[in-house]
């Protein structure tokens, strides 16, 4: 990867256009290391969505190959990175259920109050502009009782790695698309009204995670 920082091409309404940061991605994600780590995880997330989904930031479409047509009748997907979405349309041609891709952030999401029985993340809540307002449009989008279903890296529960994480940080937000290494997406999961259904941890000292599913109340 090269140190050259990248200025993402920022528009209105959140749309960005991270074309280094795409290309890198894309082709870090055919590696079979992040192919073995994270398709499984990948799949105990998106098992669990049912009915309309929302997928947010769904990047160059790596989860769509995991929709299941006996579980789930279609993918709205949604990502602000203009270059993210030329590498997904491909995926979403080839999933096995209808998937519509829509750019557009978190935070301004173009739907009705109500309307999803899920919502996929994975991966994005690092990397979001305003997390707390991205979390209450989801809320607002989901139906009653909908779920949210996520895998996201976390900040660090030890002091000396969750400092090392604030080190890092200000290079992750310049090289890798806004990446805030150091973030505590659980505690906005919760302050955002969700409720924890089910939880586990993975990964580890520098890089932990959690795999959520929260449901609104
Ligand atoms: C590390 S990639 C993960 C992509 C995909 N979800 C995956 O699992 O491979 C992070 C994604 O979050 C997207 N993102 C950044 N800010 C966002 C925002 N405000 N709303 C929605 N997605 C955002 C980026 O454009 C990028 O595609």
């Amino acid at each position: 990867m090269s140190q050259q920082p990248e200025t993402p091409t920022l528009a209105q309404d959140g749309h960005t256009s991270r074309r280094f940061f795409a290309s890198f991605y894309e082709r870090t994600s055919r590696s079979s290391g992040e192919k073995s780590f994270m398709n499984p995880l990948r799949k105990e997330v998106i098992d669990q969505a049912r009915g309309l989904v929302l997928e947010i930031g769904a990047g160059n479409g790596l989860n769509f190959a995991f929709y299941d047509p006996d579980r789930v009748e279609r993918v709205e997907a949604t990502e602000p990175d203009s270059a993210m979405l030329g590498f997904a349309r491909a995926r979403a041609a080839k999933a096995r259920v209808p998937v519509n891709l829509t750019q557009a952030p978190v935070e301004k999401l173009p739907f009705a109050d109500e309307s999803f029985d899920s919502a996929v993340v994975t991966l994005v809540f690092c990397s979001v502009g305003d997390p707390g307002r991205g979390l209450s449009e989801v809320r607002r989008v989901l139906k009653p009782g909908g779920s949210l279903l996520m895998v996201e890296h976390v900040r660090a529960h030890g002091a000396i790695a969750a400092t090392m994480q604030n080190i890092i940080t200000p290079f992750t937000k310049l090289l890798a698309g806004n990446c805030h290494w150091n973030r505590n997406t659980e505690k906005t999961v919760i302050e955002a009204g969700f409720q924890i259904e089910q939880r586990r941890d993975i990964g580890g000292f520098m890089m932990p995670g959690v795999i959520l599913h929260v449901s609104k109340a």
